[in-house]
């Protein structure tokens, strides 16, 4: 599914993180010290090799909605943007938090001047951010700042599951919807 909004795809697709060679840059459900983990992180380290960790180590540690970006060593993009988005329950307000992660990222993006960049559902996995919740603070994000984005001109969202991708294509739409 994609939608072009003021000159601006976005794109909605099913697959891994860490196997988008059409993008510039590839963003990471970071932890606070950069370091491998589990799911999108160990997916993203593992394919990028261990110097990802060892240039992201002078950054960390970064704090709930922070983003720094990095190379992306062995995987087939330019860059690697990690965002530490915030634990459900914990890092409050969380709609804030993770609304500054989307933000950043374009702000990382724009200011290396490439086209796209791939976003996973950042926070819904291990820091247990309800899909809804977290699709709807990504596209409002994403939909509020596009006007202004000057260089990129695909954003994509990568979906590990067929639930999440129906999740964020049928708030894709409502948030459509509501603008029209
Ligand atoms: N590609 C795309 N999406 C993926 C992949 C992948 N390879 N692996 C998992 N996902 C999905 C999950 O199903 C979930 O919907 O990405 C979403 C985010 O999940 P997590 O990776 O668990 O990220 P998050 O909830 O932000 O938790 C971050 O997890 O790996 C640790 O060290 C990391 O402590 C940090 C925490």
């Amino acid at each position: 599914m994609k939608k072009i909004i003021s000159g601006v795809s976005i794109e909605l697709r099913q697959g891994d993180i860490s196997k988008q060679a059409d993008c510039a840059a590839v963003v990471n459900a970071a932890n606070a010290q950069l370091e491998t983990g589990g799911g999108v992180a160990g997916a993203i380290h593992r394919a990028a090799g261990p110097e990802l960790a060892q240039e992201a180590r002078a950054m960390a540690p970064i704090k709930p909605g922070e983003a720094v970006i990095t190379g992306a060593h062995n995987l087939p993009n330019l860059y690697v943007i990690h965002c530490l988005g915030p634990v459900y329950g914990q890092d409050k307000p969380e709609d804030k938090l993770l609304g500054n992660c989307y933000s950043k990222a374009l702000d990382l993006a724009e200011e290396k001047q490439i086209s796209s960049i791939a976003f996973p559902a950042i926070s819904t996995g291990i820091f247990g951010y309800p899909a809804e919740a977290a699709a709807k603070v990504a596209f409002t994000k994403i939909i509020e700042k596009i006007s202004t984005l000057k260089t990129l001109k695909n954003v994509i969202f990568v979906l590990y599951n067929q639930q999440d991708l129906d999740i964020h294509k049928r708030v894709l739409e409502q948030i459509m919807q509501g603008k029209e």
